[in-house]
């Protein structure tokens, strides 16, 4: 008999699924987070993990019943390479440029594990996405967080100086869980000075949210990548295009450090399913992206709006999430909202005594978020009193 996620976590008992998201402490624990406590319903909006609400591409999903499954008996290879082939035309560069991944979590796995070492570590703003600091803890290498400046954007000064000597640079742009971008310009500009700088340190730029990124001067860090050996681009599949599912991303770099990275790592461990999805995804047109560009804008801006109009700030998201001083722990706000159906992001520290993540959903979810919100917020906070 399969067991449903709930009911793992049920038969796990709420000491074993407690553990479990403390050693894991990422993405993949949220849905887990959410359904741990054992009394209350399944969430019916799900606000936790900066999914695309709407899923994939019909397109999609047509090619992975048509194209992968009479693959599936075969190993990814041949179609892995016709993946990469693809994602290099769509970018303008080179097949030797391209590395796909399970997700682009192995990407960032991968790059932490070829870039640090016990003497030259990580460095990365806190908070930023966790995945390539807690696989650096995991092997334990040294790892420097570097606090947010104005406006919870990436304190580019303060990271210069932590930068120096580091393996890798985790350069999270725009910013997961704060939502915030630096521009181009303000990248290059500190690229520039550490490559000087610090002649041995690789920066991993992850572009994520990279679609939902409409700020003047945003921009993305691939032609810099191709020409310079330290330098590499993270990507997905899993936000804008809606395949969190599915599991694919690829890095974009140049040759000896794509390289350097397959050496590591290959492809073998991407499904035929994976590889199908996404050649799709790379011919749905680009008319497609906006318009969910425009639907996520829309639902964000309606999100942001209810809460700034009774008196709460958030930062300036440059993507399908929103974050927000609640004015109490984020414990609280979460728990009250679950107990609603409505699950939101983690704990995010140092700020989890004031500020939540909250995915943007749908318009019709987010309409129905703002009532639970409501009443979260007219509960008196318990750390206040
Ligand atoms: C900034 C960032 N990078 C990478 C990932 C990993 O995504 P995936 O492995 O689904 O590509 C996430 C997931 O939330 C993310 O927020």
């Amino acid at each position: 008999m399969s067991l449903s996620r709930r009911s793992f976590v049920q038969t796990l008992g709420v000491g074993g699924a407690g553990l479990w998201i403390t050693a894991r402490g990422r993405e993949a624990s949220l849905f887990a987070q959410g359904i741990q406590p054992l009394a209350g319903p399944a969430p019916s909006i799900i606000l936790s993990s900066n999914e695309n609400p709407l899923g994939c591409n019909a397109d999609v999903l047509a090619a992975i019943k048509n194209a992968a499954f009479p693959e599936a008996g075969r190993y990814p290879f041949a179609t892995a390479e016709e993946v990469s082939e693809l994602v290099a035309k769509k970018h303008g560069v080179k097949r030797e440029n391209v590395l796909l991944g399970s997700g682009s979590t192995q990407i960032l796995r991968t790059s932490t594990h070829v870039f640090t070492s016990k003497t030259a570590g990580l460095v990365a703003a806190i908070p930023a996405y966790e995945e390539c600091a807690d696989y650096a803890r995991l092997m334990g290498h040294p790892i420097t967080g570097v606090k947010l400046g104005a406006g919870l954007k990436m304190d580019l000064d303060a990271m210069q100086q932590a930068s120096k000597g580091a393996g890798l640079v985790f350069y999270c742009n725009p910013n997961n869980p704060v939502a915030t971008a630096v521009t181009g310009s303000d990248t290059r500009a500190y690229l520039d000075t550490l490559m000087k700088a610090s002649p041995s340190t690789t920066v991993l730029v992850d572009e994520a949210y990279f679609e939902y990124g409409t700020m003047p001067g945003y921009e993305t860090m691939i032609p810099l990548a191709v020409t310079n050996p330290r330098v590499v681009v993270a990507r997905t599949f899993s936000k804008c295009f809606g395949m969190a599912g599915i599991r694919i991303g690829y890095a974009i770099g140049h040759r000896d450090t794509i390289k350097k990275m397959a050496d590591w790592d290959g492809v073998g461990n991407i499904s035929v399913m994976a590889l199908q999805g996404a050649k799709a995804a790379l011919a749905v047109p680009d008319s497609w992206v906006k318009e969910e560009q425009k639907r996520n804008e829309a639902a964000r801006n309606f999100t942001q709006k209810w809460f700034a109009d009774r008196g709460y700030t958030h930062t300036d998201s440059q993507t399908n999430f929103m974050f927000i001083d609640v004015k109490r722990p984020a414990r609280e706000f979460r728990e009250a909202c679950l107990k609603e159906g409505v699950l939101i992001g983690r704990d995010f520290p140092p700020y989890e005594k004031t500020h939540v993540r909250i995915s943007i959903g749908t318009m019709a979810e987010m309409q129905k978020a703002v009532q639970v919100f409501e009443h979260a917020l007219a509960q008196p906070s318990k750390a206040a009193a």
